[in-house]
């Protein structure tokens, strides 16, 4: 009969250490489930006709978070772990520009925890694991570029 370690394939890992990343991942797991919920609210409530394509945009970002809950919820379990039904704060509001600003601060903070994760992970030797958020953070930077063309926001050098 396997250990819980065996299980996950990990000995040297802290008590401490697992969890801290347990945590991490949990949290992440409350803003995918708030970022899906928020991405079809804003997509019905969007309008105007300059908006049609930023509405599919939405409803397609609503879906890869659904996905990327999925893929943190598995995670959480393989790694010992019991995954969340809390769900982070979501925001809306009557102005079409404002819903857009929400979502992109959303994915800008999506990608800062994520880029955390990663590094927690391959500091406790879980490379397998952080290739999983490596491939999640990839998609929240597509949504962050999608939002920030509808937005119509360019970057000067050196600011964000
Ligand atoms: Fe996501
Ligand atoms: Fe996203």
């Amino acid at each position: 009969m396997l250990g819980r370690d065996e299980q996950i394939g990990v000995r040297n890992i802290s008590p401490r250490q697992r969890q801290e990343i347990l945590d991490g991942l949990n949290l992440d797991l409350m803003y995918e489930y708030a970022a899906m919920i928020q991405y079809i609210q804003h997509a019905a409530v969007l309008t105007g006709p300059e908006y049609t394509a930023v509405i599919r945009e939405e409803l397609d970002h609503a879906q890869d978070e659904h996905e990327h809950a999925v893929i943190v919820a598995d995670l959480i379990n393989y790694l010992g772990g019991t995954p969340t039904v809390e769900v982070a704060k979501r925001l809306t509001s009557e102005d079409n520009v404002e819903m857009l600003r929400q979502d992109l601060q959303a994915e800008y903070d999506a990608i800062a925890r994520y880029l955390e994760r990663i590094e927690q992970l391959e500091s406790a030797g879980l490379y397998d694991s952080a290739q999983k958020i490596r491939n999640i953070v990839l998609v929240e930077q597509d949504h962050a570029i999608d939002l920030e063309k509808a937005l119509g926001i360019r970057k000067k050098l050196g600011r964000v």
